[in-house]
């Protein structure tokens, strides 16, 4: 790896060399180290993440980074740290699993610290302030690795969260990053087309999630020129959550079934009716057939023609009418 000259990006590496050492080789990391058992991430996974822990101690790192003479002003700009009104510096993060998050070239800018504990009056996750160097626009975990191992995959998958790219990479994928949290920006947008244009989005199974991918797969039609998958995993499992539940083979077997955006569409579609009722049953075909109708390629609108027609048991010739109805219209 080159070398960096910029201090911000100094702080933060020494701060994964510092919590990934807490974590793996110190007493103080114990309390880390059983919740990462607790959470299946063994050693090399922990070592290949730089998995790390914060201690409960609220200066450990800055007397560590004091200690390699970084001055006290550029730890400040670091985020690493908050101020007391008195001016006295802490470390930001403390009793937490730590995910370093790198830039393009897998250089440290900024960390998400994961509680370990099922209190929930403390966020789940807490994320370094944006810096000069951390915007987290721009932002996506697993970036500099996904990118190289989507040139052999084929395509870069998107998770909702950090413990769910690390199970895809456990089942095999290693072309998964994740943004922070579910707002995909349009920074980040570009940033896969870059790599390519195949990208899966996988979110978490629940309402939350595929609302999400909804919201996201509208994002990237709206740039245009993607070919879109889109996983839904059931029983509102998300994937790390599933890969512990229905082990890796499966889990490959749910991304080989990505969904097209127009069936994801059309699947959540029938979701909305109540099928059984005959005039719902037509207000779903009537919606489904104008959004099949508006699908630029004909032989696509083939496609889904037929599949509605044979899963509502309706006949295809009438609903062909109706298609052909609404494309005049559009045109
Ligand atoms: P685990 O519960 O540890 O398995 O994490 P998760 O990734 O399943 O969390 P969840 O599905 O609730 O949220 C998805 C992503 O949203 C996380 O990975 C985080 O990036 C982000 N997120 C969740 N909770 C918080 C929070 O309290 N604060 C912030 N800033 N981000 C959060
Ligand atoms: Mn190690
Ligand atoms: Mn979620
Ligand atoms: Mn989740
Ligand atoms: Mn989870």
């Amino acid at each position: 790896k080159a070398k960096y000259s910029n201090v911000l990006i100094k702080i933060n590496e020494a701060a994964a060399d510092f919590y990934h050492r807490v974590l793996a080789s110190t007493n103080a990391g114990k309390r880390g180290l059983d919740y990462a058992q607790e959470r299946d991430l063994s050693a090399d996974i922990i070592d290949h993440f730089r998995i790390g822990y914060a201690p409960k101690q609220n200066n450990l790192l800055l007397t560590y980074l004091r200690g390699h003479h970084y001055q006290d002003k550029d730890l400040l700009d670091s985020g690493l740290f908050v101020q007391s009104k008195a001016g006295e510096m802490f470390d930001r993060f403390r009793d937490r699993l730590m995910f370093p998050l790198t830039n393009e070239g897998d250089y440290v800018i900024g960390f998400s610290g994961r509680r370990l504990t099922k209190d929930k009056t403390e966020a789940k996750y807490i994320n370094s302030p944006e810096t000069k160097l951390f915007e987290k626009s721009k932002v996506l975990f697993h970036f500099a690795e996904a990118k190289k191992a989507a040139r052999s995959e084929g395509h870069l998958i998107l998770y909702e969260g950090y413990l769910d790219v690390i199970a895809a990479y456990k089942a095999g994928v290693k072309s998964g990053i994740a943004s922070m949290g579910t707002s995909l920006t349009d920074q980040q947008v570009y940033m896969l087309r870059r790599i390519t244009n195949n990208i899966i989005i996988n979110y978490d199974g629940d309402e939350a999630g595929i609302h999400a991918e909804e919201r996201a797969a509208k994002m990237f039609a709206q740039t245009g020129g993607f070919n879109l998958g889109i996983v839904v995993l059931p029983e509102k499992l998300d994937p790390d959550d599933y890969v512990k539940k229905y082990g890796s083979a499966k889990y490959l077997d749910e991304v080989k079934g990505a969904l097209t955006p127009t069936d994801f569409f059309l699947k959540r579609l029938t979701q909305k009716y109540n099928l059984d009722n005959d005039r719902e049953k037509l207000a779903y075909l009537d919606e489904a057939i104008r959004a099949i109708a508006q699908l630029p390629n004909p032989v696509e609108q083939d496609l889904y023609l037929d599949k509605v027609a044979r899963e509502q048991n309706v006949a295809r010739d009438s609903l062909k009418v109706n298609l052909l109805r609404y494309r005049r219209q559009n045109n």
